[in-house]
């Protein structure tokens, strides 16, 4: 994020506050870090840990947000600032939302078919989605968000399943997917349920919706020379993260008889990743989580 002493920077994904401590000491005591979270507990357990390690000041140095970075243009706006020379997105989900069973993420354990990263923000949860949603919309949502060949078998399974006991649990759900798979396709590399998880997550909170909503917020909030960062996990955000990209470095190609045309005239970002900077090896012994990790750099222009 190229970040100097006294900057603005702000964490669109605060999580357990991991990047947010780094930004602060990045920063320093005449600069603030403005981060935001979806999810409370992750807010209040980063709040505890940068307690521990700036002491009580270190809050004096960050404004914690509870919100869907969806509403950063605003939330900024509130608090009466126009530029920051940083903007971090950490995509996805934190530790806590797959250790936890109750928070219904993960396939490994039983727990409820939540999946809300905001249990405050948001009332749709996984298990509504299966339950309420028609066959052909529950299979697009798998085809779409999980990129899985077998969507259209697996949504009709769930509806089957359905007429006879409502789907409650992410093991309920884990055994329908496992046995939609032919069975020499059910011991493949990754579980047969990880794909209609991914999807089904997606779908409860929006993921790329927000993501396409908050990029071009990002940019405008971004002073010169500032720096937007993003860190995805799945290839469908990387992909909506080039594309936007890509699409602020392009000069204005309205034909040479539009005289006064509306669109941009010069590109707003560069680029400075062509490619995606991808975790090395020793980060993906350390960490197996950040293997799926890409990160792309962008500077505004
Ligand atoms: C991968 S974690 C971030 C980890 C963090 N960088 C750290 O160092 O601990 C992603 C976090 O972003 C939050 N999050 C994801 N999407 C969000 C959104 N649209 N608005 C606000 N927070 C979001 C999640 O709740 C989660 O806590």
């Amino acid at each position: 994020m190229n970040l100097q002493k006294g900057d603005r920077a702000i964490d669109g994904t605060l999580g357990l506050g991991g990047h947010t401590m780094d930004m602060i000491e990045a920063v320093g005591p005449k600069g603030h870090v403005y981060s935001f979270d979806q999810d409370l507990e992750h807010l209040e357990i980063a709040k505890q840990r940068i307690v521990e390690k700036f002491g009580k000041d270190g809050l004096k140095s960050v404004t914690l947000i509870h919100a869907n970075f969806v509403d950063m243009a605003e939330k900024m706006k509130e608090l009466k600032v126009a530029e920051v020379n940083g903007i971090l997105f950490d995509l996805g989900l934190a530790l806590p939302h797959l250790t936890r069973a109750e928070r219904g993420f993960s396939f490994q354990q039983e727990g409820p078919l939540d999946m809300r990263m905001s249990r405050e923000l948001s009332d749709l949860t996984a298990a509504d989605i299966v339950n309420t949603y028609s066959e052909k919309d529950l299979a697009d949502i798998i085809f779409e968000f999980g990129e899985e060949r077998l969507s259209r078998k697996i949504a009709h399974m769930i509806v089957e399943c359905r007429l006879k006991e409502r789907i409650t649990t992410t093991k309920q759900l884990e055994d329908l997917v496992f046995h939609a798979y032919p069975p020499q396709l059910r011991h493949g590399k990754s579980h047969p349920a990880t794909k209609t998880f991914q999807a089904l997550r997606i779908a409860v909170n929006h993921e790329l919706d927000v993501l396409e909503n908050v990029l071009p917020q990002a940019v405008s909030l971004l002073a010169l020379r500032g720096r937007l960062v993003a860190i995805s996990y799945h290839s469908l955000e990387d992909r909506i993260v080039k594309h936007f990209l890509r699409s602020q470095t392009k000069d204005c190609i309205c034909p040479p008889e539009v005289m006064r045309c509306e669109c941009r005239t010069k590109p707003v970002l560069e680029v400075l990743t062509k490619s995606p900077v991808l975790p090395t090896d020793e980060e993906t012994r350390e960490n197996p989580r950040s293997r799926s990790a890409k990160m792309r750099v962008a500077e505004k222009l």
